[in-house]
């Protein structure tokens, strides 16, 4: 079928296979470049078909020759109907990587669950016996607790007081006011069941009980600070304590893994456009400036280049350059001095009229749409591509 972007809002209901494809191409080329020296060997990645999980899941495999098992959560396609891109991207990951002589298996499926937790745990028994490194990096509107059955549905709004501020609607261009309620406390205790530790706790917890950590083991989750520009929102709002938590559960992780010398640890990573970051108020006019001011200072990074410093130049390096709170910083070029004063200058003089000069939105709209496989160099959009895609090591 010929496959087009059909967009409602901040989604896009459609994904093309070959777009897919030729994202996870590129991504797979930059890493070949730019090996990973002492670098995990077998890894799963919670959340490996999109994003910060996708990269982490090639710059593994890729950057240091590791079997790979990926968790995800993505819709298989069905005739007439494409898949997710997360689909398409995990379909083209893995079929590369049996080319290329690499494990890479996947469980399409709830990873919240206890059954997906058992499913994973028994893989690994099965084909692994162990694994090195854990990755985390989930990103879900909802999440229905294992144990008690109840569904939590996060939320993104400030804490305290009402927050207004600029936002764009990146399909028009059109900058205007936005006023967010501030959230309850119940929508704060929802939000950090969703996206804090918990559930993350909860796998490691599993893994280590089946006995399936190597010695050494590391795990890392990531997280997001951002300027004050978007504190009320996002770091000092709903989703802001489910990073705290997020944080501290690293801690209690740590703890657990004292026994096998294992190490747990949060990476701050960029704003960058992902499905999850897109549907954030207030953050896509924030990232169309930020894109503007690091592609000009030559400092932009996509989820690629990121993983690949996370790996080279921290977790696999001789120093993790970790914070004050002990945290891991690849959002350190986004928060220089020089990158933030610059986006807080042009914040003060968008309005709908001067946000193409003063902004990227066309880069902002381009990742967008390479999301889920469109507008990608050298795919030919016009010719008939079959949607009926299957991912080779899905389980
Ligand atoms: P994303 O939407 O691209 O990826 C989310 C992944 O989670 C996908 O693989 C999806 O299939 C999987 N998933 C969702 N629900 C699931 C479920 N129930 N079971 C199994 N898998 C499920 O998101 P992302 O932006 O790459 O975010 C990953 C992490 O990075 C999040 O913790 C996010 O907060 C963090 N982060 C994002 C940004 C950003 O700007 N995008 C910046 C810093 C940190
Ligand atoms: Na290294």
């Amino acid at each position: 079928m010929i496959i087009e972007p059909k967009t409602r809002g901040f989604i896009c209901l459609t994904a093309h296979p070959k777009g897919c494809e030729q994202n996870v191409m590129n991504q797979i080329n930059y890493i070949k470049e730019r090996p990973v020296a002492n670098g995990p060997k077998k890894v799963l990645v919670i959340g490996a078909s999109t994003g910060f999980g996708l990269a982490s899941r090639i710059t593994a495999a890729y950057g240091s020759n590791a079997a790979t098992i990926g968790a995800f959560f993505e819709k298989p396609p069905t005739e007439g109907r494409p898949a997710s891109p997360g689909w398409y991207n995990s379909a083209a990951f893995e079929a590369q990587a049996h080319k290329d002589g690499l494990y890479a298996k996947s469980i399409n499926g709830d990873a919240f669950s206890n059954q997906v937790k058992a499913q994973t745990i028994d893989l690994i028994k099965a084909d692994l016996g162990e694994i090195d490194l854990l990755v985390y990096s989930l990103a879900s509107p909802v999440r229905t607790h294992p144990d008690t059955g109840q569904r939590f549905k996060s939320v993104l709004k400030p804490i305290g007081s009402t927050f207004t501020n600029n936002t764009v609607d990146f399909h028009t261009g059109e900058v205007k006011n936005i006023s967010i309620a501030p959230g309850s406390d119940q929508d704060i205790k929802n939000t950090v069941a969703v996206m804090g530790g918990e559930d993350w706790q909860m796998w490691v917890n599993q893994l280590k009980a089946a006995g399936v950590l190597s010695n050494d083991f590391k795990t890392v989750a990531y997280s997001y600070i951002g300027p004050s520009l978007t504190e009320a929102v996002y770091r000092k709002g709903t989703i802001g304590r489910a990073k705290d938590h997020l944080e501290a559960t690293a801690f209690n992780i740590a703890d657990a893994l004292k026994d096998i010398n294992g190490q747990a640890y949060v990476s701050v990573n960029k704003a960058l456009v992902t499905q999850a970051s897109s549907a954030i108020p207030v953050i896509p006019l924030y990232i169309s400036l930020l894109y503007k001011v690091m592609k000009e200072k030559g400092i932009h990074e996509g989820c690629i280049e990121q993983i690949e410093r996370l790996f080279n130049a921290r977790l696999y390096a001789e120093n993790l350059e970790l914070d004050e709170a002990g945290r891991i910083r690849i959002d350190d070029w986004e928060m220089r001095h020089d990158v933030q004063a610059k986006v807080l200058e042009l914040w003060n003089n968008v309005t709908t009229d001067t946000l193409p000069k003063l902004g990227d939105l066309k880069g902002y709209e381009t990742d967008f749409y390479n999301l889920f496989g469109f507008k990608v160099d050298g795919v030919d959009y016009k010719k008939d591509v079959n949607e009926m895609v299957e991912i080779p090591g899905l389980q």
